[in-house]
């Protein structure tokens, strides 16, 4: 076979990264700034992401400035209250416990970005959200990568989207895809913090997967 080969112990280490990657958030940050190459390295990552015909269709907003941080926070706080009302009796009083941002503990936030393309996409032509789809892979590199630097991410999706393109001076065609909130962490738990709080258990392989089809009734 030509190309590189991978031994099992090089299979075995992506699957502990894999295994022991966390999203991280606010509790768990350290106030320690993060260096401009491990940064760099994440971005790298990011842009190895596979993209539906290449189109590699990503934009990045590395934030660090507090009064812009302070805005981001306002939607999340915002966001969050709603979200909140969305919740009944216990679930609803565990959501207000839950801390689900590190927008200040965190030295560096990343604000990903779609941008369409003004020309067909070999790929994209029919199932238009594969554009979407490749900046999600790009996220889930910067991930596994920020890890293996034994950085901690969090990904917030409870701010308003919209909000959030114009504090950052967004493209209006631009869609924002992700905020990633990164820095240095005291712990990595060894299993995702909600499972941990018990808000929802992990889902056995066997219960998401048929054979051929699914079956008749489900
Ligand atoms: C698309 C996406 C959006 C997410 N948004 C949030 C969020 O707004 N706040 C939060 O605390 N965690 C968020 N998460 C993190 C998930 O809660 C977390 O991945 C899940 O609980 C599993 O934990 P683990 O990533 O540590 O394995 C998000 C994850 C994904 C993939």
């Amino acid at each position: 076979m030509s190309g590189k080969n991978f031994t099992s112990v090089e299979q075995e280490l992506l699957k502990e990264i894999m295994l022991h990657r966390r999203d991280v958030r606010g509790n768990k940050f350290l106030k320690k700034e993060v260096p401009d190459e491990i940064i760099e390295k994440i971005l790298l990552a990011a842009s190895l992401a596979p993209s539906v015909g290449f189109s590699q269709p990503w934009e990045f907003v590395i934030v660090r400035d507090n009064n812009t941080k302070n805005l981001i926070a306002d939607s999340f706080e915002l966001e969050n209250k709603k979200a909140e009302g969305m919740f009944f009796d216990e679930k609803r009083a565990a959501y207000a416990k839950l801390k689900l941002e590190g927008i200040h503990e965190t030295p560096i936030n990343i604000a990903v970005f779609y941008k369409p393309s003004v020309k067909p996409v070999l790929g994209q032509t029919t199932m238009k959200e594969a554009g979407e789809y490749s900046v999600v892979c790009a996220v889930q590199n910067m991930w596994l990568m920020a890890r293996a630097l034994n950085i901690g991410m969090g990904w917030v999706s409870i701010v308003d989207p919209e909000a959030v393109k114009e504090i950052l001076k967004s493209p209006p065609e631009n869609k924002l895809i992700a905020y990633l909130c990164i820095g240095y962490v005291k712990e990595f738990l060894d299993g995702p913090e909600l499972e941990k709080l018990n808000w929802e258990t992990r889902k056995l392989v066997s219960a998401v997967v048929y054979q051929n089809s699914y079956p008749k009734e489900k």
